[in-house]
């Protein structure tokens, strides 16, 4: 066992993104005492964490406006001086992004670890004295064995005796729950070998996490539990949605069933939604990357077991797409379509891996002239996921028969002339639209397509739009 050291006075984090961003707001919140730096290398992100006006952060989550306006400038700092944060702090946090690979050896599959790499080598250099150095990315099970070596190679290097303890802390935030989970979180899951170094990381967290939430773990369990978690709750939402598909064959309805199964105390009711197939930066990643390692570690049977789960959201959100082509006649061309929600879940601006995305993209493939309206989603950041700029309003007008988009400002704006609403997002304004009014700018037949259940059908019905339901028989 190691000797005690002295509580963490000073932490580094590596990545002011979702997590970064967030988890260091709430520990700079819970330890007065402790001096929190992010940093990145994007001076973009760092400008707008350090912006006046909270809500122009560069994330949109609730709640976090709050934190950072409290702890920002007294013990939590957003710059971009790396390499002096690293030499000031007792810990570093490693919260870089780690996407699936897109080329070389298992591209498509496994994780690009160049920004973990590239930290921990930045850490190497910059670090001084004795540095405890925190996996908060997700990552594949052993890789703390790279980082150890690479932090190892620096430690005879001769600048100042500098030596290091590298930890597991993977994060379980989700998105537009952030602050609530980091602040209320089910378990602290901590994995390494130093027993000392594990100590001074639950030191920070009992400041505000029961020590009966504080799990201990090695660092491989740590880091492949992070995974399982990640493939457990996708998997739930794959059965449901499938289950969803056979409940529109057989004139059951998926809620129904959510609700009879979801009452078993074994199932349990959360995670039971379906919906246009799961979105986010990371259940497809995490699953691609444990199929990867499953097939690396020659477990053929388990990688074809995990892949069916990204498999089947894939195919759940074509099938969406093909149900409005199939109900609309079966051509999309010189149609007009409402689309609400472009995030990949409500209460954020992050449409990564949307579903909204790919379903955007086959109906403008058939033809269609989306009208796409969302809360938080900026313009740009729509023409970068579909990989092609708005129309311009003219040619929109016109409806050439050439597929393309157009932003919207409201739920009513999009439906104006519209043949369909089509609802991707969960926002919770969607709940409460006025149908007879949107009714009554549309084109008639007129649909609504809700791929999330959340709109009141029976007053869209009964303002004239013929109603489908994810789900429904
Ligand atoms: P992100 O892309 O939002 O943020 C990562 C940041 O790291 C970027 O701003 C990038 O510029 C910065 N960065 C990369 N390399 C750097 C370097 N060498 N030096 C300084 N900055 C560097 O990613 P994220 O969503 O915050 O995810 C980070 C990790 O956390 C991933 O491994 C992800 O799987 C995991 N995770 C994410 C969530 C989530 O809800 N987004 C939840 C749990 C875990
Ligand atoms: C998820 C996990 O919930 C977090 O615990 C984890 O830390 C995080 O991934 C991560 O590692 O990045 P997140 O992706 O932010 O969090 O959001 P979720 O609430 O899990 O939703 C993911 C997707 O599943 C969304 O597209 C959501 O709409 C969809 N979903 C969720 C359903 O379709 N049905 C449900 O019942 C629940």
């Amino acid at each position: 066992m190691s000797p005690a050291r002295p509580p963490i006075r000073v932490v580094c984090c590596i990545g002011a993104g979702y997590v970064g961003g967030p988890t260091m707001a709430v520990i700079a919140d819970r330890c007065p005492q402790i001096q929190v730096t992010v940093v990145d290398l994007n001076a973009e992100r760092i400008a707008a964490w350090n912006h006046d006006d909270l809500s122009l952060l560069p994330i949109y989550e609730p709640g976090l406006d709050a934190v950072v306006g409290r702890a920002r400038g007294r013990n939590l700092h957003f710059s971009t001086e790396v390499d002096a944060a690293i030499a000031a702090a007792d810990m570093v946090f490693l919260s870089v992004n780690t996407p699936t690979k897109t080329r070389g050896v298992g591209a498509g599959q496994a994780s690009d670890l160049r920004w973990i790499e590239a930290s921990a080598r930045q850490v190497a250099v910059a670090a001084r004295g004795h540095t405890i150095v925190v996996e908060k990315s997700t990552l594949p099970v052993r890789t703390a064995e790279a980082v150890k070596a690479i932090l190892a190679a620096a430690q005879g290097d001769g600048h100042g005796g500098k030596t290091f303890s590298v930890l597991s802390n993977p994060e379980f935030l989700a998105e537009g729950t952030a602050i609530g989970d980091l602040e209320a979180p089910d378990r602290v899951l901590i994995g390494g070998e130093d027993d000392a170094a594990i100590e001074a990381l639950v030191g920070i967290y009992s400041h505000w996490v029961p020590e009966s939430r504080i799990l201990r773990t090695n660092l491989w369990s740590s880091e492949l539990s992070k995974l399982t978690a990640n493939a457990f709750l996708a998997q739930r939402i794959s059965s449901i949605n499938s289950i969803a598909a056979l409940c529109e064959a057989t004139g059951a309805d998926v809620r129904e069933v959510a609700r009879a199964i979801g009452s078993d105390s074994r199932l349990g009711s959360r995670f039971l939604q379906a919906g246009p197939g799961f979105g986010g930066s990371c259940f497809q990643k995490d699953i691609l990357n444990l199929v990867y390692l499953c097939r690396h570690y020659g477990l053929e049977a388990v990688a074809s077991y995990w892949e069916q789960v990204v498999s089947l959201n894939s195919w759940q959100q074509h099938r969406i797409a093909s149900k409005v082509v199939q109900s609309l006649f079966g051509t999309l061309t010189g149609k007009r379509l409402a689309v609400l929600g472009f995030a990949f879940k409500a209460d954020t601006n992050d449409t990564r891996e949307s579903p909204a995305i790919r379903i955007c993209q086959d109906l403008i493939e058939e033809g269609a002239q989306l009208a796409i309206v969302d809360a938080k989603v900026e313009v740009a950041q729509i023409a970068l996921d579909l990989e092609q700029a708005p129309l311009e309003a003219a040619a929109g007008a016109a409806l050439a028969g050439e597929g393309g988009w157009l932003p919207s400002a409201s739920a009513l704006e999009a439906a104006r002339g519209a043949d369909a609403v089509l609802i991707l997002t969960e926002w919770a304004a969607y709940r409460q639209l006025d149908w007879v009014a949107i009714a009554a700018l549309m084109r008639r037949p007129a649909w609504l397509f809700d791929a999330r259940a959340i709109a009141d059908a029976e007053a869209a019905r009964a303002a004239g739009l013929t109603v489908w339901r994810v789900g429904e028989g």
